[in-house]
């Protein structure tokens, strides 16, 4: 009999998103009186229509492909020199941070390159993550046989979690032992924390001192409203030699269905092989994604483009000042109703700490049976979270202000 992946069975109940859905739907089929009235607060996907610039782009791509002469096949699996150009230049060159065009992989998502990465990852590295953490960085790790079981506390054996609580602003500071791979999120999901210029200096030293690498995802990069917050790793000296960066186009373009994202892999970032050579990344990523991906369609590619357009960043900022409208209107009504509120600020996503000696999942049923608001439990993301709950901005304003106001009304 073949074998499966026996991995996946250390897995803890199912994944955290789906999870929220079945409870959902319990709840609505009992209450279908109460299914109108649900507003979902929960998992962070976009709702608001998808730029103009992008659609125009959409369209005329398409019909670009129903002519003879324009019609295209495959493209390269890396991603149209078109769109490389673009990221390259409006993300980093125009910013003074050196990125070169085939250092950009375009994929169709940042979820999906933070698992991708760990295929040209060996599985002795010792990993870290944040904790409360986006459960993909650690249930990939569980796939790729990279830990051990789950603790009774939901700690998996072999991963180095560091806390992110209020006391270090949810960011964590650099560990004392030596890890190899550290998974950093800013703006954060789920805590809305963004990491200050001087942590991030921290972590960037701490990786060249220990050959580790970070894995620096800043898939909400956009949505940064303070000065001075660092929008990429590499505005880091020493981080093109040590950090891979995830983006996305998900949360600025609203292309959560769309589906565009890209890695900036450098071409001087370094590992050891296992005949103690030190050898690039950058060809064995090139050579997975020519191996297993046959790239993002020419019309997402060509849609994707259209943001960097003056029409596409003005879109942009739209969609993302719409979002944060949402997040100061839902962030104030919490911390109006006496519970204590982070992010919000530099990110859609705002992290409340629930009434004292309530577990998130209550927390979670209170909001569901008393608001009809979906929100995310804190837990979800890790031990550090129990106790916490997220509410994403992404919505429209009218269902923003309406749970708002049922947010207040709540007897906390
Ligand atoms: C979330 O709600 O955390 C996001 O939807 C995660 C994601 O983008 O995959």
């Amino acid at each position: 009999m073949a074998h499966l992946n026996s991995h996946y069975l250390k897995l803890k109940a199912g994944y955290l998103f789906p999870e929220i859905n079945r409870r959902v739907k319990a709840f609505t089929d009992a209450n279908p009186e109460a299914a109108a009235r649900l507003i979902r607060c929960g998992i962070g996907d976009v709702t608001e229509p998808l730029p103009l610039a992008v659609r125009e782009a959409m369209h005329k791509a398409v019909d670009e492909l129903g002519t003879s002469e324009h019609f295209r096949g495959y493209g390269p699996e890396q991603g149209y020199e078109f769109l490389r150009k673009a990221i390259a230049e409006n993300d980093y060159r125009s910013r003074g941070l050196d990125v070169a065009d085939d250092e950009i992989f375009v994929s169709d998502g940042s979820k999906c390159d933070c698992a991708n990465i760990l295929d040209v990852l060996g599985h002795e590295n010792r990993i870290a993550v944040m904790d409360p953490v986006y459960p993909v960085y650690v249930d990939t790790n569980v796939m790729a046989g990279h830990t051990g079981a789950a603790s009774d506390a939901g700690f998996y054996e072999g991963l180095v979690y560091l806390p992110c609580t209020a006391e270090n602003g949810f960011m964590p500071d650099v560990p004392t032992e030596k890890v190899d791979l550290v998974y950093l999120c800013s703006p954060n999901n789920p805590t809305g924390a963004v990491a200050t210029r001087e942590r991030l200096e921290k972590w960037v030293a701490y990786a060249l001192a220990n050959d580790a690498i970070l894995l620096y995802d800043a898939a909400y990069e956009a949505y940064i409203t303070e000065p001075g917050v660092p929008r990429s790793i590499y505005e880091i000296p020493g981080a093109r030699q040590c950090a891979i960066e995830f983006r996305s186009f998900s949360k600025n373009g609203g292309f959560t269905g769309v589906r565009c994202a890209f890695t900036v892999l450098p071409k001087e970032l370094l590992c050891t092989s296992a005949d103690g050579e030190k050898r690039p990344l950058h060809p064995l990523w090139n050579r997975r994604f020519s191996t297993k991906f046959n790239g993002v369609s020419y019309v997402t590619q060509r849609a994707a483009e259209a943001l960097y357009s003056s029409e596409g960043k003005a879109e942009v900022a739209a969609l993302v000042s719409h979002y944060m409208g949402n997040a100061k209107i839902l962030r104030e009504a919490v911390s109006g109703a006496g519970l204590t509120v982070f992010g919000g600020v530099n990110a859609p996503y705002i992290w409340v700490r629930g009434p004292q000696g309530a577990t998130s999942w209550d927390i979670f049923d209170r909001v569901l049976n008393e608001a009809n608001i979906v929100i995310t439990p804190g837990s979800g993301f890790g031990n550090a979270g129990e106790g916490y709950f997220r509410i994403s901005a992404f919505n429209s304003r009218v269902k923003a202000e309406e749970a708002a106001r049922r947010f207040a009304a709540m007897k906390w």
